[in-house]
C-alpha cells in the first residue's frame, strides 16, 4: 500500500494548474450514454473515480476510456445489464447510470449504494423524482429496479433537500421525458450547470440550471457531443488553503474565481487575499499578521462547501484563538478530527460543531486517511507540522485528486509518495 510522506515547514510558492472537476466529470460521463454516437469529453481528471466510472460503463457493454484527460464513450454495445454492487459500493456516483439504462431499455437495475464513512447517504429524493416522472421503482435484494416501458413523462418535482445527485438524476431523466419538467429546490452547484450545458449541447432544452428552479422541455433524442469539464473548485480550494497555511504565495491557472466565492470571502476574513488576475487566474496572498479564527457553516452551493470543511479545519488549527466549524450536510464528516488532534491540534466535537482552539504547534505524526477530503486535510496539516508526517490509506485521496502530491511538490513542498 502506498503512503504520503511530508517534511513540513516550507511556504508554497509558484504556479499550479487546476485539473478538471471530478464531480462534474462523473455525471457528464454517464450523460454520454443518452446518445447513440461516440462522445468526447475533455478535461476529465485521471483519478480513481473516473476509472471506476469507465469500468462501470464497460460492464454495461460500451467502450469507455480516459486517456490524456480525454474521455471517449462509444455506446454502440450498450446493454441493459445490471450495475453490480462490487462497483457501486466503491463509488456512489455509479448511480448515475440508472437513468440512462431506464431511458434506453425501459428498465434498469443498479445496486443500492448503501452508506459510507461520511454519512448514511439516502437516495430517496432520486427515487421520488423518477417516480414523479412515471417510473415504477422497486427496492429488492439490495438492488434498485426501475421500470418505464413506455418512457417517462414530465412533471413538477420539489426536492426536500437540494441534493446534487438527485438533481443530476432527474435532469438526466427529464431531458428525454415527454413534456415539461420543473425541478424546484434543485441543487445550484457549478457542476450541475456544467452537466446542463453538456446536455444542452447534446440537444436538450434546459432553463434555469444554477438556480433553484430548473425547467426542462423533453426532446425526442440526444446526439453525441464534444464537450469540456469545468475546473475543480474543490482542488482549487484545497490548494488555496495549503498556500494560506504555509504562508506561501501561489498562482492557480485555469480556474475562474467565481466558483469559490464562499471560500474567497472566508479567507478574506482570515486575512488571506484571494486575487483574481484575469478570467482564469487566481493569486493567493498570505497574511503578514497572524491567521484570525473564523467560524464556518457548510451549506449547499453557494454556501461554504462541505468538501472543503476538513481542509478549512486544518487552517483553523493554526489561527490564534477559537473557532467553530459546523457541518450541516453530512452527519459523520469529522473523522479527520482525531487524526488532527494526534498532530497536536485541540479540537472537540459537540454535535454538528467542531470547536477548534487554534494556535498549538502542529507536530508530524503517522496519521490515517478516512475519506477523500479528510486525506487532503491531513496532508495540509503535514505541510506545516514540525518534522515528518506520514499519511496512510491514501487510496481515499486518489479517488478524487489528480496528483495532489506532485502539484504540492511543484510548489516547493517536501512531499513524496512511497510504497509500503
Ligand atoms: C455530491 C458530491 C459530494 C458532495 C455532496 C454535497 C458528487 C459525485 N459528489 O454528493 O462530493 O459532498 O454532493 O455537496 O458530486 N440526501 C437525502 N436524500 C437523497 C439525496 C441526498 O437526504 O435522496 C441528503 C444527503 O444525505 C446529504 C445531503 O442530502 O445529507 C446532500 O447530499 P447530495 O447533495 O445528494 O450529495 P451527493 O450527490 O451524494
Amino acid at each position: 500500500m502506498e503512503k504520503i510522506v511530508i517534511q513540513g515547514g516550507i511556504p508554497l510558492q509558484g504556479q499550479v494548474h487546476i485539473s478538471g472537476s471530478k464531480n462534474a466529470a462523473l455525471s457528464i460521463m454517464a450523460a454520454c450514454l443518452l446518445a447513440e454516437g461516440t462522445s468526447t469529453i475533455k478535461n476529465v481528471p485521471e483519478v480513481k473515480d473516473s476509472k471506476t466510472m469507465c469500468e462501470m460503463l464497460e460492464i454495461l457493454g460500451t467502450k469507455a476510456q480516459v486517456k490524456d484527460n480525454v474521455f471517449t464513450l462509444d455506446p454502440s454495445g450498450f446493454t441493459g445489464r445490471p450495475a453490480p454492487y462490487e462497483l457501486v459500493k466503491t463509488m456512489r456516483a455509479s448511480i448515475y447510470v440508472l437513468v440512462p439504462l431506464l431511458v434506453r431499455f425501459g428498465q434498469a437495475q443498479v445496486a443500492l449504494p448503501g452508506g459510507c464513512a461520511i454519512g448514511l447517504r439516502p437516495i430517496d429524493q432520486h427515487l421520488k423524482g423518477l417516480e414523479a416522472l412515471g417510473a415504477k421503482v422497486y427496492l429488492e435484494h439490495g438492488y434498485i429496479r426501475a421500470e418505464a416501458p413506455n418512457g417517462l413523462t414530465g412533471n413538477e418535482i420539489y426536492l426536500d433537500v437540494a441534493s446534487v445527485g438527485a438533481t443530476v438524476n432527474i435532469l438526466l431523466a427529464a431531458v428525454l421525458a415527454q413534456g415539461k419538467t420543473i425541478i424546484a429546490h434543485a441543487a445550484c452547484e457549478p457542476e450541475i450547470v456544467n452537466l446542463a450545458d453538456c446536455l444542452t449541447a447534446m440537444g436538450a432544452k434546459i432553463k434555469g440550471a444554477g438556480s433553484s428552479t430548473i425547467k426542462i422541455e423533453g426532446v425526442q433524442q440526444m446526439k453525441a457531443v464534444k464537450f469540456s469539464v469545468i475546473p475543480d473548485r474543490i482542488e482549487a480550494g484545497t490548494l488555496a488553503l495549503a498556500s494560506a497555511m504555509t504562508r506561501g504565495e501561489i498562482k492557480m491557472t485555469g480556474f475562474p474565481l467565481a466558483h469559490l466565492t464562499a471560500l474567497e470571502r472566508k479567507l478574506h476574513e482570515v486575512g488571506v487575499a484571494v486575487i483574481s488576475e484575469g478570467e482564469e487566474q487566481v493569486r493567493i496572498q498570505s497574511p503578514t499578521e497572524q491567521i484570525k479564527p473564523v467560524d464556518v457553516v457548510t451549506l449547499p452551493y453557494p454556501g461554504f462547501p462541505t468538501d472543503l470543511q476538513a481542509q478549512w479545519m486544518a487552517l483553523m488549527c493554526l489561527a490564534q484563538g477559537r473557532s467553530v466549524v459546523t457541518e450541516t450536510v453530512w452527519e459523520n464528516r469529522f473523522m479527520h478530527v482525531a487524526e488532527l488532534n494526534r498532530m497536536g491540534a485541540d479540537i472537540r466535537i459537540e454535535g454538528p460543531n467542531a470547536l477548534v482552539r487554534g494556535g498549538n504547534p502542529m507536530s508530524g505524526a503517522q496519521v490515517m486517511a478516512s475519506d477523500l477530503r479528510a486525506s487532503a486535510a491531513l496532508i495540509l496539516a503535514g505541510l506545516v507540522a514540525e518534522g515528518e508526517t506520514t499519511v496512510t490509506r491514501i487510496y481515499h485521496l486518489d479517488r478524487g485528486y489528480e496528483h495532489l502530491e506532485k502539484k504540492l511538490a511543484q510548489l516547493g513542498a517536501r512531499i513524496k509518495r512511497v510504497k509500503g
